[in-house]
């Protein structure tokens, strides 16, 4: 990320530092991994795929980092702590932290059509990336879930939000890879239901964390759904229901890579490291 983002020196430097300090706090990085995991799919190990691979990976965590920053503000679910430390609107103010989503944001998308690849495939994964990032997306995953604040959703409706919110921006990581790799339809459709069941799973455990583990584990304020009265998976199933649920998505996400044989080792690793996180 240092390298990619402007330093702290370019003007305006406080929007630079607000940004650098979204996107390089720490993070588990699920996204970046899984552009690498998929991109191993491909025959060819080059140079070129391995920098436009970069691209992918940093293009996606600049958005996934505006997706957090506007996530935190006061007129989302108004959160202080992210990554262990303040979120940008405390330790900056309002106005930067909706600048930085728009900067990260923009960023990414400057990054993706700078890649160092054919000009076919930077289209594909500018397509890919605005969207899984837009309306139909994580953006409209996110008004569904402010919408939902209070209301007792159904299973599927919930299904849809978290498909939306979180899904789509996991799904797209491992599409980018794909693009990258230029695997075949059929070998994309595989990687599609691959990441359709990893992004329900993962939101479910971020639910199931959210009950379930400390602010200090979570470096995020833990207890932060049933304040906000958000419908998750734990309160319309109960935990019990919900791990259950992550597990056997878990097993899904695995069984939709076995075309790939030893190739998805890294793939079937992430689809173990998200369900098993906090364990
Ligand atoms: C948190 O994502 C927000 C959701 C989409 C659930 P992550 O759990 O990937 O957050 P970081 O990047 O590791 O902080
Ligand atoms: C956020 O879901 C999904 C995003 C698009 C950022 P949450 O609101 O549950 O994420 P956390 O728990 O704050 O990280
Ligand atoms: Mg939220
Ligand atoms: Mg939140
Ligand atoms: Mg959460």
């Amino acid at each position: 990320m240092d390298g990619w983002l402007d330093s702290t020196q370019t003007n305006p430097g406080r929007l630079h530092e607000a940004m650098r300090y979204a996107a390089q706090g720490g993070g588990k990085r699920i996204r970046p991994l899984l552009v690498y995991a998929a991109g191993e799919l491909g025959d060819i190990q080059s140079e070129a795929k391995k920098a436009a691979l970069d691209s992918a990976a940093v293009a996606i965590e600049c958005i996934h980092a505006y997706s957090l920053v506007h996530d935190d503000l006061p007129c989302m679910d108004d959160d202080d702590l992210r990554r262990g430390r303040p979120t940008v609107h405390k330790a900056f103010d309002e106005a930067t932290a909706l600048l930085v989503g728009d900067a990260l944001q923009t960023r990414a998308f400057e990054i993706v059509a700078n890649a160092q690849c054919d000009v076919e495939v930077r289209l594909s994964m500018i397509k890919a990336l605005a969207a899984a990032s837009g309306s139909r997306g994580m953006a409209g995953g996110q008004a569904i879930d402010l919408d939902s604040v209070g209301k007792r959703l159904d299973i599927e409706g919930l299904k849809v939000m978290h498909a939306m919110k979180t899904g789509a921006l996991l799904s797209c990581a491992v599409e980018l890879g794909g693009i990258v790799a230029q695997l075949n339809s059929s070998q994309m459709q595989c990687l599609k239901n691959y990441s359709q069941a990893l992004g329900l799973a993962f939101q479910i455990v971020d639910d199931i964390l959210d009950a379930t583990a400390d602010s200090q584990t979570l470096g995020k304020t833990a207890g932060k759904d049933a304040a906000n009265e958000k419908p998750t998976y734990v309160t319309l199933m109960g935990l019990d229901y919900a791990q259950k649920q992550a597990k056997e998505l878990q097993e899904m996400a695995i069984a939709h890579l076995e075309s790939f044989g030893s190739k998805a080792q890294a793939l079937k690793d992430l689809a173990l490291l998200v369900v098993n996180r906090g364990k």
